[in-house]
């Protein structure tokens, strides 16, 4: 299988994923053939544990009835108090990209990312808007993908943190200046009329919510993403 950043080289070094917290879940099979027809890269989900953010979403068995259904990689983001006791459990899912946040856990990053590893799945670090890049340099040779987040995490819908643009540029100067391979993901609030900043200042994954599923017309929205 191809690596993320094979992937993102195939594509130009943008893609879209849409998250799946928005689609209409009473037809969420009809929802996904819908967003992957309409030129979804990954699909994005978003594990919500009501304790490391205030809002619950579902579990394992969800994102592996979803990954049955998807044709495009699955990029789990756990927002979640203990992601190393889940992980298994959601890589055996079928999730091809496994990304937990820093702030979840105060010490044992890189083991988690090891962990990741181990299990065949790669490994995504997600950060939330106040977490400067620096507290997370050291673990950046190691990651697949780093998950910026340009919104507080929780809910869907909430408007992008124009502050996090300049964290974004950041990282991928960084990534340029160590010859370091992790893909830049931006999460939150990402809609046509903002994606060109996050895309001209290094986002290379953008996700979208409300933006894809609130729309009129998916393939349109995901079109005027990309760019
Ligand atoms: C927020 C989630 C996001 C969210 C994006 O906690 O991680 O993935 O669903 O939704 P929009 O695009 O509506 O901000
Ligand atoms: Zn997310």
């Amino acid at each position: 299988m191809k690596s993320l950043y094979q992937l993102l080289n195939d594509k130009n070094g943008v893609a879209v994923a849409p998250s799946l917290l928005a689609a209409d879940f009473t037809a969420l099979e009809k929802e996904i053939r819908e967003v992957e027809d309409s030129g979804a890269d990954f699909l994005h989900i978003d594990v919500m544990d009501g304790h490391f953010v205030p809002n619950i979403s579902f579990g394992p068995m969800i994102v592996s009835a979803i990954s049955k259904l998807a044709s495009v990689p699955i990029i789990t983001h756990l927002m979640i108090t203990d992601p190393k006791q889940y992980s298994e459990r959601f890589i055996k899912a079928g999730s091809s990209v496994l990304t937990f946040h820093f702030e979840a856990m105060e010490s044992g990053h890189r083991d988690i990312v090891e962990m990741i590893h181990d299990l065949g799945c790669e490994a995504g670090l997600a950060v939330n808007p106040d977490t400067p890049l620096s507290a997370v340099k050291h673990l950046l040779n190691d990651i697949d993908l780093l998950l910026v987040m340009s919104v507080f995490p929780g809910f869907g819908g909430k408007g992008f943190i124009d502050e996090v643009l300049v964290k974004i540029k950041e990282a991928s100067d960084y990534r340029e200046k160590h010859n370091l391979r992790y893909v830049i993901e931006v999460d939150g609030g990402v809609k046509p009329d903002n994606a060109s900043s996050v895309r001209e200042n290094g986002g290379q994954i953008l996700v979208a919510g409300t933006a894809i599923f609130g729309s009129e017309n998916y393939n349109s929205s995901i079109l005027a993403i990309r760019g």
